[in-house]
């Protein structure tokens, strides 16, 4: 099989979404009746975490033992990676010992070098510029809940982050629109994303971006790796805070989601996140699903 990495959202196209939204919703029933599903036996999976992590980590490594294979987890701090080896050294050696990388990091470009030595699947974790996986995640969950989401308005209320960008790269793929609202100076970069206007609007007010959206989504105000602005970001972000008024802007069946970990009091309020649009706990369980299908489909192919 041709060597595929998942560095970005648009490293796939659209027939291949059909197909991993598909076999992501054959696995969950697999697993939610206790049914074995082991196509990955005696692969293993190496996952490099140079952030913090809750839900990447579990959802990985949990899914790597469900469908039979191992995993092997490195920190910055117990490797040689925090003893400056080079990437592309890294890489060499990881790959000929393992069968699919996982990789958490700051800059994208760490990740890229790293796949271009790599003999194995490299999939993108969380960068700074980029989060894949979770929009992969979040889309199947408003299948789930909504059906198709071609067509549909995604609000995105807060910063021009990882997330905002991976929005923008699905909404040109899959046909949706995203209505962002970024506090100033903190705009999304639709360079970074590498996508055309057609597929996202800008809005000043995250009240007007909200309007008639199908889906509402936020998240933290402060991303891992910008902490030294945190100060700054509260005083700029205080309008950018998901609460039930904004909730009541968007269509009467909105969903809201976010990637968590959530601050409730900053970026959403508590009855929100906690009320009855929200479906952040399907969503972050989510993530087990489809990344199982992502790793089945990198090292194997559509079955
Ligand atoms: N949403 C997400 O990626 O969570 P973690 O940082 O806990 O992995
Ligand atoms: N934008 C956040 C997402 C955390 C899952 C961050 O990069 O820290």
């Amino acid at each position: 099989m041709k060597l595929k990495h998942y560095l970005k959202f648009t490293d796939l196209k659209a027939d291949e979404y059909v197909y991993l939204f598909e076999h992501a919703a054959l696995i969950k029933k697999k697993f939610k009746a206790y049914e074995k599903h082991q196509p990955l036996t005696d692969r293993t999976l190496a996952m490099i975490f140079e952030k913090a992590s809750t839900r990447t980590r579990v959802s990985f490594e949990a899914g790597m033992y469900q469908l039979g294979g191992s995993v092997v987890h490195l920190t910055t701090g117990d490797s040689q990676l925090g003893r400056a080896e080079p990437i592309e050294d890294s890489a060499r050696v990881i790959s000929r010992m393992v069968d699919l990388v996982m990789i958490r990091t700051y800059e994208q470009t760490k990740i890229e070098r790293f796949a271009e030595y790599s003999r194995v699947p490299v999939i993108n974790g969380l960068t700074n510029e980029y989060h894949p996986c979770q929009i992969l995640a979040d889309i199947f969950t408003y299948i789930e809940h909504r059906g198709s989401i071609t067509g549909k308005t995604v609000a995105w209320v807060g910063d021009g982050n990882n997330m905002a960008n991976t929005w923008l790269q699905a909404a040109e793929l899959l046909g949706f629109t995203v209505h962002v609202s970024t506090p100033s100076g903190y705009e999304i970069d639709p360079a970074v994303a590498g996508v055309k206007s057609s597929c996202y609007k800008v809005f000043k007010d995250p009240m007007q971006a909200s309007a008639g959206a199908d889906l509402v989504t936020t998240d933290v105000w402060t991303s891992m790796g910008y902490e030294a602005e945190n100060e700054a970001r509260k005083k700029a972000f205080t309008d950018w805070c998901v609460d039930a008024e904004m909730m009541r802007a968007a269509k009467s069946d909105a969903l809201f989601m976010h990637c968590l970990p959530a601050h409730r009091g900053e970026e959403v309020e508590a009855e929100v996140i906690d009320g009855p649009q929200s479906v952040v706990w399907d969503e972050a369980e989510n993530r087990l699903h489809v990344q199982k299908a992502l790793m089945e489909y990198l090292l194997l192919g559509r079955l």
